[in-house]
């Protein structure tokens, strides 16, 4: 293997809901979400049905051919999201549609300058690696005079960038919760001038929401928070619950040409059914609102733990700083007590767990969680010396 992650050693054989099991047969209680992947649970039986029914039909035929589960999914998708009338283009990862989004809206506008803010992560492949606030995986070809950066949730900074470059800016491009960054709110504000300001100069608003939508913050994007319509939503991770299976959702004013965008993969048969099947059970679960009130829940808890700080976040997308005196915490949950958590570097701890998490496995993560502060807190006792 290509060694580019630095990994745990266990081997996962086995899941359900937000339980997980190794090789040897221990059990996890899975806050990570397979890296905000697991929105339904895993292994949940109507997605695992779906699939294995879709299986025993057909699994791939390419996109030359009409497959009305896809037409199937975009409704489904624009009845369970509310954005009435947008277009679905299908893919297969976030960073694929990031890019699509990104070279759509400047095949719209005929423009090049991409607005993306500090901390921001969007992806590695080029243009979305571009808009991605990290030099370190920026390789040398993937550098571009065409990308903006300015600093996250700064109103001013955005303004008088528009003021400058207002007519050459194709986009801004922003997660309603950073996510690789650290758990970083977008103020309601921020997001509305976004949204102004991309109207009045003829740019488009993409809302990344690879890893903040599909239902994780209690809504369906996390940017309705701030009751706007982007111009395109971009959604990977939780879309098929664990299947690759990405998309980005288009305003109606954006119109399609042939072959402006495509892909060999995107939108097959297997894909289909797995993402329907996540939408029929976010809807007949009411996962939104499990995950609002399980969020709401978590986050009041947490925030009563005064040796870690700066809890913040919507729904079940949370992220807390470790000071340095708990620095072991994260991999204390994991090894000690089996406890999955996220993290983003570089002190910050990442919960991401499966929109059906129950206040009872929630209750779980806050007593380990209680437990182990209380461990590495603990004064070592006095030696008495004689
Ligand atoms: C906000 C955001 N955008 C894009 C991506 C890229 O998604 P993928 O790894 O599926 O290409 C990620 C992945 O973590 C992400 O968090």
């Amino acid at each position: 293997m290509f060694d580019v992650y630095p990994i745990n050693d266990i081997t996962i054989v086995k899941a359900k809901g937000s339980t997980v099991w190794d090789d040897k047969g221990n059990e996890y209680l899975d806050m990570y979400g397979g890296h905000a992947v697991i929105s339904i649970g895993h292994i949940h039986p109507h997605w695992v049905k779906r699939i294995e029914d879709q299986l025993e039909k057909i699994a791939f035929y390419s996109n030359s051919i009409k497959i009305p589960l896809q037409q199937e999914l975009a409704d489904k998708l624009v009845e369970v999201s509310g954005k009435k009338n947008y277009q679905l283009f299908l893919c297969n990862s976030g960073a694929e549609a990031n890019e699509n989004a990104l070279k759509l809206a400047s095949f719209y506008n005929g423009r090049k300058k991409i607005i993306a803010f500090s901390k921001s992560f969007h992806g590695r492949t080029s243009l979305a690696v571009a808009a991605t606030d990290n030099p370190s995986i920026v390789a040398p070809v993937n550098e571009t005079e065409n990308v903006i950066f300015l600093p996250f949730n700064d109103e001013a900074a955005l303004k008088d960038c528009f003021e400058k470059e207002g007519k050459n800016i194709c986009c801004v491009i922003i997660e309603g919760i950073q996510g690789v960054g650290g758990i970083n709110v977008a103020s309601i504000s921020f997001l509305q001038l976004i949204k102004s300001l991309c109207d009045k100069h003829g740019a488009i608003f993409i809302a990344d929401s690879v890893q903040c939508g599909y239902g994780r913050t209690g809504k369906f994007f996390s940017h309705d928070y701030a009751n706007v319509n982007a111009d395109i939503y971009t959604m990977a991770k939780g879309m098929g619950n664990g299947f690759p299976v990405a998309g980005i959702l288009i305003a109606p004013h954006i119109p399609p040409k042939h072959f402006m965008l495509g892909t060999t993969f995107g939108g097959n048969h297997l894909a289909c059914a797995a993402a329907i099947a996540v939408l029929e059970v976010i809807q007949k679960e009411n996962l939104l609102q499990n995950a609002k009130q399980v969020g709401d829940y978590l986050l009041s808890e947490l925030s009563k733990i005064d040796k870690i700080e700066n809890v913040r976040g919507k729904g079940l997308m949370i992220g807390f700083d470790v000071p340095s005196e708990l620095k072991e915490l994260k991999k204390n949950l994991l090894f000690k007590h089996k406890i999955f958590t996220g993290e983003a570097k570089p002190n910050v701890i990442r919960l991401l767990p499966s929109l059906a998490l129950t206040k009872k496995d929630a209750d779980k993560f806050l007593r380990s969680l209680k437990e182990e502060i209380a461990t590495l807190t603990k004064k070592p006792e006095a030696i008495n010396v004689p």
